[in-house]
């Protein structure tokens, strides 16, 4: 069966699940001109993620997607993270502030939570898709008797292999160009290769329909990974400017700014790719203390962007963005996927 008809969707175009960036709006915009809505509800808690998924049901009626993390849980490394903090302290000295004690675990993983699965499963949205890893056997047991369709990011082939054998349906090839966390599942490895790359190897190596994601701005990158073997392209940076998402306006001018993007751990503790600002130019330094762990790193790293913000100083903000960001076009969600689809080709 094809990704369209697993789906039900008219076009091979998601829109990338954004934690912090993805609203009911823009999910239901890009669900309602034909392609796959998403919801990144990685840093939702039950209440907030239930009110999401409820919101878009309201604002459409085509399938759309909902997004969590499953990274392994790392207990709370004392030492780890109070080097972090004297690492950092004098960013927050700078700034008029004090660093807090301790950091907390802002973002429980998915395969701890099973509150998170009953609310998929009495929701019953289209798909679920995960990123930094796989959740339990019963987890994805369930998710298949509930017909609901599941999809894992992969950066290299055995994390691809992996999910095939766990019997997800669809796998999501993220290259390295991507805006946002890498999902790879080990966060002290990563392949780093790009896109297109993956695409060959995946369809080359494993049987599941293969999703690309990673700097894909307009519809001939798109229709290219298609014609190389994807059934589907997952764009997160070129929607972020849409005036539906929650972007904030320090966010949208820096897409705007002609920026270069860089990867690094230290905004939450796993790599992630966004615009070079502080953290790149003060945090990362090569004297740099070890990084506490993902997500102890991110509540640090979020109260830093917070201190810098009541200065107003948004050079600690998390401007995630893929590589191919200076492409990026000025265009509401409905109109970004006409164009998308008349640059593939595939207007009717
Ligand atoms: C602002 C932003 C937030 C992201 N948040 C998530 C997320 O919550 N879950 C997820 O699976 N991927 C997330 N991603 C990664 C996307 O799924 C996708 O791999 C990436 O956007 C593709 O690269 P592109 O940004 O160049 O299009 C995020 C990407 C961006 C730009």
């Amino acid at each position: 069966m094809s990704i369209l008809e697993l789906l039900d969707i008219k076009y091979p175009i998601f829109v990338a699940p954004m934690a912090g960036v993805s609203t009911p709006q823009l999910a239901a915009e890009v669900s309602n001109a034909g392609g796959l809505g998403s919801l990144g509800l990685g840093a939702a808690s039950v209440d907030a993620a239930r009110k999401q998924i409820l919101e878009t049901q309201q604002l459409t009626t085509q399938p759309f997607q909902v997004n969590f993390f499953c990274h392994q849980s790392v207990s709370s490394s004392t030492t780890a993270n109070q080097n972090w903090i004297e690492y950092l302290k004098p960013q927050f000295e700078k700034l008029g502030a004090t660093p807090p004690q301790d950091l907390d675990c802002i973002y429980p993983s998915f395969m701890d939570n099973d509150d998170l699965l009953n609310l998929v499963l009495e929701t019953k949205p289209k798909a679920v898709s995960f990123h930094f890893g796989i959740p339990h056997p019963h987890q994805i047991q369930a998710l298949k008797e509930a017909g609901i369709i599941t999809m894992v990011s992969a950066t290299n082939l055995a994390e691809a292999k992996a999910i095939e054998a766990a019997g997800i349906d669809i796998v999501i090839a993220q290259g390295i160009e991507a805006g946002g966390h890498r999902g790879i599942f080990n966060e002290n490895f990563d392949a780093g290769i790009k896109t297109s790359d993956l695409v060959k190897l995946f369809t080359a190596h494993i049987q599941l329909p293969v999703v690309a994601a990673g700097g894909i701005m307009n519809g001939f990158q798109a229709q290219y990974l298609i014609n190389h073997g994807a059934q589907a392209v997952q764009l997160g940076t070129a929607f972020v400017q849409c005036p539906s998402s929650s972007a904030n306006s320090a966010y949208r001018d820096a897409l705007f700014s002609k920026p270069i993007t860089q990867v690094t751990s230290s905004i939450s503790g796993r790599p992630a790719r966004g615009i070079v600002n502080a953290w790149a130019m003060e945090i990362d330094l090569p004297t740099r203390t070890a990084v506490a762990p993902y997500p102890y790193a991110y509540d640090l790293g979020k109260q830093l962007h917070a201190a810098a913000t009541k200065q107003e100083n948004q050079s600690f903000g998390a401007f995630w963005a893929g590589s191919n960001v200076t492409q990026i076009r000025q265009l509401d969600a409905e109109n970004l996927m006409e164009q998308l689809v008349v640059e593939m080709g595939q207007y009717d």
